[in-house]
């Protein structure tokens, strides 16, 4: 039915808008690739419902006459397709979001692509869904494609499903087909844990069981698609839930006020409800709910609101508001499921930023459990992840957050990953549980402390870090650093790539994902030595900013200094001592940096050595040497003096 308010008398107008706010929602997603007819089932939805408006349908007319592919009659697909470039390519290739509405429900259908390569859109679309409509091509019946689609809704927490058996026109409008379809659909859901399923046989294009009953297929008597979508029950289970908001902004316009403002995300709220903020623990009462038109005296999940305390307790943002009977988990270490979103694969290892509701923290991902064969749901051995794919990860972060299993709660479970440098959404992920070990380790107090071991050797521990290419200089110049400082009766230790590969590293070679690990333990275990009291001079290609990044976030601010050791790529590879540059370049040694391996110079190192010019090893360590000391890692300390 329509909804424009012409044909309403003004005398209605009021009645007409309190049952529009009233009417309930319906998120749901549609799952099918372009084959199957998706768009065209979209668009006949919104062109069903009246709610195409009149100058859209004059130009659909007349697109349909130029790239419709329905031979001049209206293509309802190329409502959908909105993006030029879709069009000619004939395929979807991002979320679009639709909104339209019945005289029952309000409805945003997330539309995403169906191709293989998609998977994170579809993702994105599923995720605030509580229904999916899955397109199936009754020629072609239950396909791969099907099969991924319904793990991946599975996946994300979405029960209720319409297989939608499309072109049923196609068929003679067959019952025998349908039914068979509609017995190996659930066959299948069933082993993913799909129970609350609705078949309904139909003809988008000419729309049969869409709005209206079709009389082709008499022997069908369930629901259309548009009256099943208008009647089903939506799932509320963010009201019920327990009370949780995540302190998106502390608002404190003077002194007089301090609010908490941020979107309920699970439960309601009223005034004077005992409130738990987490991870601090603290505990005060609801005082008001405040919103732009007065305060409320009951607040649900989806409101934007500002709260405020009876009690004056430290909150900042990503902090979580939630119920005291019933607060949710703080934790650092947890195992998830992790959705691949970047061309670049998964670096186990590397820090990223992790989003949790308000919360940004930065979290490593560990090589994963295994991977997810989203085909044959077998699980994979994996030591990566790539664009697309799934897997079970553990994940370990900087601090403790807030949150829910992604199964309770999708907004207090649901996580993104971003990459520190691009700023670029790398993947998505779903807490399962924290991990118990981070409970059961400890830190344990330990007496003699870092002050105490350098206090008795008369020196500051501190990391000099060598990067650069291989041959650019880097053990040499790391090697007289050492002789020098042992000299003056410095306590050193040389941390060096080729050495460290035969021992600790091993196991490791020089894909991306082994340098990353490579440096993460080196990192680590000069971390310790500075504990120690030590000056390590470490020399690694270490070829990623990010890992650099990594090893100086591990020790204090004045301890570390990054000396990029710059040599041209030609200058290195005339050296080539080790003869590697011409093995690399004769094919028979790959990933080598420089030739097919990448090198991210540093942008600001405390210190360049420049060894393709003029510069000999034994000035470029004099610097370093003087770095040193104008940084007071040398002389005599006493206790408290750092
Ligand atoms: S890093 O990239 O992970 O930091 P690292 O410094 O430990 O590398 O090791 C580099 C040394 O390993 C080089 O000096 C070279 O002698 C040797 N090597 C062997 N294969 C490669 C390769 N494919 N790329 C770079 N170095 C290699």
């Amino acid at each position: 039915m329509a909804h424009a308010t012409g044909d309403l008398s003004s005398s209605d107008i009021e009645a007409y808008l309190a049952q529009h706010e009233r009417k309930s929602m319906l998120r749901f997603i549609t799952c099918g690739s372009v084959d199957d007819g998706k768009s065209t089932l979209i668009g006949r939805l919104l062109y069903d419902s009246k709610l195409v408006f009149e100058d859209h349908l004059a130009a659909l007319e007349s697109d349909s006459k130029k790239v419709g592919t329905q031979g001049g009659e209206l293509d309802f697909a190329l409502l959908v397709d909105g993006l030029a470039a879709e069009r000619e390519q004939g395929i979807t290739i991002d979320v679009a979001y639709r909104f339209f509405s019945t005289e029952k429900r309000k409805f945003i259908v997330a539309d995403t692509p169906g191709h293989e390569q998609y998977t994170r859109n579809m993702v994105t679309g599923a995720s605030t869904a509580s229904l999916a409509v899955i397109l199936i091509d009754a020629r072609k019946g239950v396909l791969t494609q099907t099969r991924r689609h319904s793990y991946l809704v599975s996946l994300l927490g979405i029960r209720q499903i319409v297989v939608a058996v499309n072109k049923l026109d196609l068929v003679d409008y067959s019952q025998e087909t349908f039914d068979q379809i509609e017995a190996d659909y659930r066959a299948f859901a069933a082993e993913i844990g799909l129970h609350d399923i609705t078949c309904i046989p139909m003809s988008a294009l000419r729309g049969d069981n869409i709005i209206e009953t079709s009389e082709r297929m008499p022997w069908y008597s369930g629901s259309t698609l548009m009256h099943h979508l208008e009647t089903v029950d939506v799932e509320d289970v963010q009201h019920e839930g327990s009370f949780r908001m995540p302190v998106q902004w502390v608002n404190r316009p003077n002194l007089d006020f301090r609010g908490f403002s941020g979107t309920i995300v699970g439960g309601t709220v009223k005034p004077g409800d005992i409130v738990r903020v987490v991870p601090s623990g603290r505990e005060s009462s609801v005082a008001r709910i405040v919103t732009a038109d007065g305060d409320l005296n009951e607040a649900v999940a989806g409101q934007a609101v500002t709260i405020t305390l009876a009690d004056e307790i430290d909150i900042s943002r990503g902090d979580v508001i939630a119920a005291a009977s019933d607060p949710p988990g703080a934790a650092d270490q947890f195992e998830c499921h992790i959705v691949w979103m970047s061309d670049e694969p998964m670096l186990p290892g590397r820090p990223y930023l992790l989003k949790l509701g308000a919360q940004t923290v930065t979290a490593t991902v560990a090589q994963p459990k295994y991977k997810v064969n989203v085909n044959s749901l077998e699980h994979v051995a994996a030591r990566t992840l790539e664009l697309n794919e799934i897997g079970v990860c553990n994940l370990s972060l900087d601090r403790p957050v807030a949150f829910d299993p992604y199964a309770i709660n999708r907004d207090m479970g649901g996580f993104i990953l971003i990459d520190r440098y691009t700023h670029n959404t790398v993947a998505a992920g779903l807490l399962h549980f924290a991990l118990r070990r981070a409970d059961n380790v400890h830190w344990q107090a330990i007496t003699v402390d870092k002050q105490a071991r350098s206090v008795i050797k008369g020196q500051r521990g501190c990391v000099v870090w060598l990067t650069g290419l291989s041959g650019a200089g880097k053990s040499t110049i790391a090697n007289i650093v050492e002789q020098k400082l042992h000299a003056m009766g410095r306590h050193t230790y040389l941390l060096d790539g080729d050495n460290v590969r035969h021992g600790l590293n091993r196991d490791l070679g020089f894909t991306d994902a082994d340098r990353v690990e490579n440096i993460r333990r080196v990192a680590e275990v000069a971390k310790l030595m500075v504990d120690a009291g030590i000056i390590v001079i470490a020399s690694f290609i270490s070829p990623f900013k990010a890992e650099r990044q990594m090893a100086r976030e591990l020790v204090a601010e004045n301890e570390f200094i990054e000396v990029f050791v710059d040599s041209t790529l030609a200058v290195a590879e005339q050296r080539d001592t080790k003869g590697l540059y011409a093995k690399a370049r004769r094919g028979e040694l790959a990933h080598f940096t420089g030739i097919d391996s990448p090198y991210e110079a540093p942008e600001a190192p405390e210190l360049r050595i420049d060894t393709s010019r003029s510069h000999t090893a034994d000035i470029g360590a004099d610097e370093i040497v003087e770095r040193l000391r104008r940084a007071g890692v040398f002389g005599a300390l006493s206790d408290g003096a750092q």
